[in-house]
């Protein structure tokens, strides 16, 4: 096995502890690796006005693979605030890194993959004929489209007149706002470009393939949003006619979708959506399966893949002197990092661990115990990030 070199990028509040806790059991799973660390988040805004530096996108460069933790957002004014005194007022505008990150490297193939883990007491549960409780096996990827669509940042308020005559030549424009006073109007677009949309879709084909998944959903709503759902969907088709005869495509609305996911989760295998409907539904599955200390995902580009957990920083817990976070959701997209690379043998084992600490059912971090957070819950039986972290390497 040659040693690889992996960008490690904390960021903020318990990102920090999460990729420290992954990178544990990765050394204790025997992946050998070298790790350097990137900076990004916060503590770079306030002390260089720059989120995501220029040595950290040098690192990525170079080395190809990211793990990364959380990253702390806050909104332009709040922002602008807690910046260093001799960095006020030089026009500094925040915006967030890890959305840079995508976009700076086109890490346009988001998978976010949701699975039930068997035993895992925050799994969904619903009423099944006769009263009986049912306990659906979620096995579902999502594959969100990471760069374009409402993500795509083309907006304005109060639309400069290019934009605002080119608006006009529209007539549902003329119809429906044509009577709304300019400085009234905010428009933020919702741009797909064919050859991004391909590549979400070949990879969503891809994967149903290469992992034996029986359909691929297109979740959109290409009946109401016809020109970028309905290209989604028109070119799915024609893809799915020529190269994956074998797997059906099946098409829901996002709306529709949000309410059958609660009725029949275990029908659905690949899902493939734009930006925004990628990110609601991924959340929708996500709760399906023990939420936030859970999810984990990919960012893939064609050179650069970047891997993490999609809860945030939760600030909340972030300085607790115990951190009772859950780290599952880190190490499991640790794993998928795994996968990307060819390290599957020591994939497997690390999932496998995971699923057998959670199957035993002994150790269990303040969420799988339906705790509210809190630095107490320690005491009252709920596991730490440490202790759920020593016991995955324990199992393995
Ligand atoms: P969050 O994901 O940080 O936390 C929401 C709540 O989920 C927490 O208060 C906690 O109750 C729970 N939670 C999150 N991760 C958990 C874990 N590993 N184990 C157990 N429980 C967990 O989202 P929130 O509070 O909306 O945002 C906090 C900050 O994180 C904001 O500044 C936001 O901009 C940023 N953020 C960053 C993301 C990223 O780095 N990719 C993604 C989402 C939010
Ligand atoms: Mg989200």
């Amino acid at each position: 096995m040659t040693k690889k070199t992996i960008v490690s990028m904390p960021g903020d509040g318990i990102g920090k502890v999460v990729l420290e806790e992954t990178i544990r059991v990765l050394d204790a799973a025997g992946f050998k690796a070298d790790y350097v660390e990137g900076d990004i988040g916060w503590e770079f805004w306030k002390k260089e006005g720059n989120p995501l530096p220029e040595r950290t996108l040098k690192l990525l460069e170079q080395h190809k693979i990211g793990l990364f933790g959380a990253i702390t957002s806050k909104p332009k004014d709040a922002a602008a605030e807690e910046l260093g005194s001799h960095l006020k007022g030089k026009g500094l505008v925040y915006s967030s890194p890890i959305v840079s990150l995508r976009q700076y490297f086109d890490l346009d193939i988001c998978i976010r993959p949701c699975k039930t883990y068997m035993g895992n007491p925050l799994n969904f549960i619903r009423r099944g004929p006769g009263n009986t409780i049912e306990e659906p096996l979620v096995d579902v990827v999502i594959f969100r489209q990471n760069t374009e669509g409402l993500y795509g940042g083309v907006e304005w308020t109060n639309p400069p007149d290019v934009v605002y005559q080119g608006l006009l030549s529209h007539p549902k424009f003329v119809q429906n706002f044509g009577k709304v006073p300019r400085e009234e109007l905010s428009v933020s677009t919702r741009i797909f470009s064919r050859r991004a949309t391909e590549r979400i879709l070949r990879a969503s084909f891809t994967h149903a393939r290469k992992y034996g998944y029986k359909s691929v959903t297109v979740c959109e709503k290409p009946n109401v949003i016809r020109e970028t759902s309905g290209m989604m969907y028109k070119l799915a088709q024609e893809m799915q006619r020529s190269e994956f005869p074998e797997i059906q495509l099946w098409n829901t609305n996002i709306d529709a979708q949000m309410m059958w996911l609660t009725k029949n989760p275990e029908d659905y295998g690949v899902i493939v959506a734009g930006n925004m409907f990628g990110d609601i539904v991924s959340d929708g599955f996500a709760g399906l399966i023990g939420g936030l200390g859970f999810a984990c995902s990919a960012n893939l580009g064609e050179k650069v893949a970047v891997f993490e957990p999609t809860h945030g920083s939760a600030p909340k817990y972030a300085d607790f002197p115990v951190s009772i976070v859950n780290p599952i959701a880190m190490i499991a997209s640790a794993c998928m990092m795994l996968d990307h690379i060819g390290e599957t043998v020591i994939s497997s084992r690390i999932s496998k661990a995971i699923a057998e600490v959670i199957m035993e059912g002994r150790v269990k971090t303040y969420d799988m115990m339906k705790m509210t957070g809190a630095q107490n819950v320690i005491e009252k039986g709920a596991a730490s990030t440490r202790q759920m972290a020593d016991a995955i390497i324990e199992k393995l």
